[in-house]
């Protein structure tokens, strides 16, 4: 193996999903939006199945933006519907899986019954550690980089921490998915190029691929696809590429 192999980013540890174009694939069906979803719903299934196949260790998904609540109120009723199922039908079978869930977002303007459904499924799978699958339901970034500067602001308020020692690290430590690696590759599918809140501060040094397949047609090949694209990315994190090559990791920015 050469130096340039190794210092090739083989396999990412976390994948981040933005899943988008079920409404298109439903169209082009001939079917309402709502098929398109459930079809997406199905393709969350297979997604994990596949990663817990390749061994990629976490998978975070966009299910349910903060701004998704502007959709038709009978849109945003089905995918809560769906999420439900999801927590009614499959937490069982993720825990035979070796897989934990893992809810992220603001949970406060999520129904009763679903906030108990997600805190069952929660500690069902709470030991499970073949695959952790967030799921952001409700989740915007900035909504995330707020609730951990308070968390931060709260422990300058209780004299913890002098505002001169205030650093990222003190909002990073109080960020959904703290405790896991940022991810190394965003897919966002459907042909769009942006980012659309989702885990902003997480991806600063996230490798991005963008697919115009609709998400209900992102199947294992495509999946493949992103892999293969990643494999040859050189993740330099504000080092040159010759110092990358040279196995120099003390140099930043
Ligand atoms: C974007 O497609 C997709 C969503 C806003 C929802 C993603 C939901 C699923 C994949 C189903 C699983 C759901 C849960 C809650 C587990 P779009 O509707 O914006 O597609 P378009 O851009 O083609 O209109």
């Amino acid at each position: 193996m050469s130096s340039a192999d190794e210092n090739l980013p083989a396999m990412p540890r976390h994948i981040a999903v933005i899943m988008d174009g079920n409404g298109r694939w439903a169209y082009r069906q001939h079917l309402p939006r709502v098929a398109g979803h459930r079809r997406g719903a199905e393709v969350v299934r297979e997604m994990v199945q596949s990663c817990v196949d390749i061994g990629i260790p976490y998978l975070t998904l966009f299910a349910f933006s903060t701004e998704n609540w502007r959709r038709p109120v009978l849109e945003v009723r089905l995918l809560m519907n769906l999420f439900r199922l999801l927590l009614r039908r499959e937490a069982r079978k993720l825990h035979e899986n070796g897989v934990r869930l893992c809810i992220i977002g603001d949970r406060s303007a999520l129904d009763c019954d679903i906030r108990q459904l997600v805190e069952e499924a929660e500690a069902l799978t709470c030991n499970n550690k073949r695959l952790q699958l967030n799921l952001a339901v409700n989740y915007g970034g900035r909504w995330d980089i707020v609730q951990a500067a308070r968390a931060a602001m709260a422990a300058v308020q209780a004299g913890e921490l002098a505002p001169e020692d205030f650093s990222e690290a003190h909002i990073a430590q109080h960020l959904c998915l703290a405790d896991i690696p940022e991810p190394d590759l965003l897919i966002r599918t459907g042909g769009e190029e942006r980012i659309s809140n989702f885990l902003i501060w997480q991806l600063a040094y996230t490798e991005f691929y963008f697919s115009d397949t609709l998400w209900p047609d992102f199947d294992r090949m495509a999946l493949e696809y992103a892999l293969q694209s990643f494999a040859h990315r050189q993740r330099r994190f504000g080092r040159t590429g010759d110092q990358v090559l040279e196995g120099d990791c003390s140099a930043s920015d």
